[in-house]
């Protein structure tokens, strides 16, 4: 009886601690799954806070200028007398500069740029894929006011050729943005490794100096499935150099891919977006086809002196009304909104001297001396 009692006892304590581990056991699981959900959760609202933004918006729209410098800006003359002109709820401007370097009283003489500096920059090796996030970001920063409605990108050598007003509306009259975007057949940039994530059917070439509409800014800000492949599959190949010798030769044989002048592009295509865009840049670029023997062949930009910026040459380029595509025989007649226009707005390369002849010559603005000494009474 006792021994029979005792084993009941036994049994009992045993099913008692089976019960006991079940239930440690399934609270464990239940509070390791809540973690996993909250965890979940709070990426996810993280991501969406992030990203959340309004998605019409009535008031006056604004061009943002989104400058891509190196460290300073050096035509900052020419742009404050660009953007006195303009009404102060027309624009906005955002710079990436290199990390830490502050726009104030003691770094630019137009107030206009003061603290317009991202506080998130990064480091930017020119040609690289560090050049498309700088450009993201000053994206991601300018889509945060709900006014910026065309997002213009520029270097710290672009020039603008007309006055505010006269860009702003020709900008805002079209419903496209302005992306130079054409097939790249000969370049053998494409690496086929990046096949399962960017078909070659949808790589494209283009300027780097784009113009987008906010729905576009809103997809290059965002994207973070394309962009890596980017980085992982778009490299410079390094220049020639003397001092490497023989092994030149097997540097020169890697897979050569510029980003900058195919994401934007082939992120847009793949969007399947080829129809809402001018398939132009707006931004001028002078090229040089000479080659030298020692520097990697290809064509490179001039840069506009004091000399080359007069009146004649800059009426050259303002009078440009379309612009041919070899790769694909496609004249492109500059249009905003089906009206012709001319094809370009701003240019580059420009010293301080070719800027300042531009302001003086009343490129930018009326209210110059020179427009006043050539007036007639
Ligand atoms: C701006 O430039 C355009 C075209 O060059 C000109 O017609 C217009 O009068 C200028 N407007 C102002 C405010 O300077
Ligand atoms: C500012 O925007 C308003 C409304 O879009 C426009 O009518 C005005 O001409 C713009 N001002 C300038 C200087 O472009
Ligand atoms: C574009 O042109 C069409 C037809 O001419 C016009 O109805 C529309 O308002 C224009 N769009 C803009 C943004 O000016
Ligand atoms: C074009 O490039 C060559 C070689 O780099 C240089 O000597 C020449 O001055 C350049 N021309 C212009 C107009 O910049």
């Amino acid at each position: 009886m006792t021994k029979k009692s005792a084993t009941a006892g036994k049994s009992v304590r045993n099913v008692l601690w089976l019960w006991w581990k079940l239930v440690v056991v399934v609270s464990l699981t239940l509070c390791v799954l809540a973690f996993l959900k909250l965890q979940s959760y709070s990426e996810l609202s993280s991501s969406i806070s992030s990203r959340f933004r309004p998605v019409d918006y009535s008031g006056n729209p604004k061009v943002a200028f989104l400058f891509l410098v190196r460290r300073n800006f050096p035509l900052d003359f020419l742009w404050g007398g660009f953007f006195e002109n303009a009404d102060t709820g027309n624009f906005s401007i955002y710079i990436h500069s290199e990390p830490g370097f502050v726009f104030d009283e003691s770094t630019t003489r137009s107030s206009l740029f003061y603290d317009r500096q991202l506080t998130n920059s990064i480091k930017v090796a020119w040609g690289e894929s560090s050049m498309i996030q700088a450009e993201k970001l000053l994206l991601g920063s300018a889509l945060d006011d709900p006014a910026n409605q065309r997002f213009v990108l520029l270097s710290d050598s672009c020039v603008p050729l007309y006055n505010f007003s006269f860009i702003y509306n020709y900008l805002m009259a079209s419903p496209r943005s302005y992306v130079d975007s054409f097939l790249d057949k000969k370049d053998g940039r494409y690496n086929p490794k990046m096949s399962p994530y960017i078909p070659i059917s949808k790589w494209r070439k283009g300027s780097q100096w784009i113009t987008l509409i906010r729905k576009h800014a809103e997809v290059v800000a965002d994207d973070d499935a394309v962009f890596p492949v980017f980085k992982m599959f778009c490299k410079r190949r390094p220049p020639l150099e003397a001092s490497k010798g023989k092994k030149n030769m097997k540097l020169q044989k890697q897979h050569n891919c510029i980003p900058d002048e195919h994401y934007v592009q082939t992120l847009l295509a793949m969007h399947d977006f080829d129809g809402e865009l001018e398939r132009r840049t707006i931004t001028y670029t002078e090229w040089n086809e000479s080659v030298t023997n020692m520097e990697k062949k290809g064509w490179h930009p001039i840069t506009f002196s004091y000399a080359d910026a007069g009146p004649v040459q800059i009426k050259r380029i303002k009078d440009i009304r379309n612009v041919y595509y070899a790769s694909e025989y496609r004249t492109e007649w500059c249009r905003s909104n089906s009206t012709l226009v001319p094809c370009f707005l701003f240019a580059r390369k420009f010293s301080r001297g070719a800027a300042m002849r531009l302001l003086n010559e009343g490129v930018v603005s009326q209210f110059d001396a020179a427009s006043i000494m050539y007036s007639t009474p």
